[in-house]
């Protein structure tokens, strides 16, 4: 039929048309340039290929495995072992350490903390936030205001027991009495303590004499000191706050340092001894030593001898409280 038809050529370009016309537009009859139908031919062989090698068409219970016997769970696990194999090499490293030699080493020092950063997001973040600026009960662990201690070592210790962990024998424990709700402190009472603590020198100053002089100050030397101190600057072995240094666990308006005197505090941290590995849980501790507040490890434990004469002026001995808490909670 077409070999009849007469060739119809287009006026304006001169190439010759298919003949199907629109409203006047006529379709020219351009051939395919050739780079193209090469590419697309390639792309033909290219997707058989394909089609064959790799699981590509569904079948009832997946699909065909493809010859290169490929999957992406294979791809997963090899970049994972990579990992741990990358990893390994730290681990042996960072087990055999201790804290010291790791807070000198740049490498390990940085695998530690980028493991404890995330492990930080999984199992802190909740309570003392994710930038651990922690909140009312919660401690902001970025401070060096520091309730049980500061040093790789004390934190360690504080990760693994918890804090007023019940079965736990070895948590951080002490219990503030409930002055008011338990009889110790008439209202009164209270309120002159309340008062004489809200106007201690809130910069770690030591407090005037005429602070030292009041009702509250006798209150407080007699209830209080041996927890707190005779200054108010706290005791890390019973984990009592300062309360010299206008950071507030739980409050520092009148009302809020009230209820805590009547009815007292007694924050729970939970044990991660159990939950957490060694590893974790060491990487944990230099994580948080370096947000802000980390203390340096004394190199050697301080003897635990009578003061002689030489180091009775030492100003690093603890103050020795004249009461332990245990006998003040024993005598309500
Ligand atoms: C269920 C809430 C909770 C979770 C989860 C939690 N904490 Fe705590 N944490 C507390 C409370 C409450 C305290 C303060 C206890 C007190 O009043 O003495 C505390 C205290 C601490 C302290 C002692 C601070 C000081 O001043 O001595 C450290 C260190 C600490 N937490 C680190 C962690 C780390 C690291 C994790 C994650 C493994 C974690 N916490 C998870 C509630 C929690
Ligand atoms: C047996 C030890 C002990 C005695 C005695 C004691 N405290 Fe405490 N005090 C603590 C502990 C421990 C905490 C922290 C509680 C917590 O973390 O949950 C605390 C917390 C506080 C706080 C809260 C501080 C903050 O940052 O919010 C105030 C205020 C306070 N005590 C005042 C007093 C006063 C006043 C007395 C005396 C009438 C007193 N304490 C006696 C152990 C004691």
């Amino acid at each position: 039929m077409s070999d009849d038809r007469k060739k119809d050529i287009d006026d304006l370009s001169g190439v010759e048309t298919t003949g199907h016309e629109w409203d006047g537009l006529k379709e020219l009859n351009n051939p395919l340039p050739r780079w193209w139908v090469w590419v697309f031919i390639a792309c033909c062989v290219w997707s058989f290929w394909y089609f064959v090698a790799y699981p590509a068409w569904p079948v009832p219970g997946g699909a065909t495995k493809g010859t290169l016997g490929y999957t992406q769970y294979k791809e997963l696990k090899a970049s994972q072992d990579e990992i741990l194999l990358r990893q390994q090499a730290y681990i042996e490293n960072f087990e055999k350490s201790s804290f010291d030699e790791i807070l000198k080493d740049p490498a390990l020092y940085a695998f530690a903390n980028a493991g404890g950063a995330a492990a930080f997001k999984e199992n802190c973040a909740q309570c003392h936030g994710s930038g651990a600026e922690g909140g009312k009960a919660y401690p902001n662990l970025n401070d060096d205001d520091w309730l049980w201690g500061g040093r790789v070592d004390d934190i360690y210790t504080t990760l693994q027991h918890g804090i007023r962990v019940q079965n736990d024998y070895d948590t951080r424990q002490s219990q503030m009495p409930a002055f008011g709700k338990d009889g110790l402190l008439k209202r009164k009472e209270i309120e002159q303590v309340v008062d004489y603590v809200l106007n201690l020198p809130q910069d770690g100053g030591a407090a005037d004499t005429e602070v030292n002089t009041g009702a509250g100050y006798t209150i407080f030397q007699e209830n209080c000191a041996s927890c707190h101190g005779a200054d108010g600057k706290g005791m890390r072995d019973f984990g009592a706050p300062n309360l010299t240094d206008k950071i507030w666990l739980y409050g520092g308006t009148r009302a809020e340092v009230f209820e805590t005197v009547y009815n007292a505090r007694a924050g729970v941290m939970p044990a991660w001894k159990a939950r957490l590995d060694d590893n974790t849980l060491r990487q944990l501790a230099i994580y948080v030593h370096q947000l802000g507040g980390g203390e340096a490890n004394e190199v050697t434990p301080e003897p635990v001898i009578a003061p002689t004469e030489t180091d009775a002026d030492s100003n690093t001995a603890p103050d020795t409280p004249t009461e332990t808490p245990e006998e003040i909670g024993h005598e309500q």
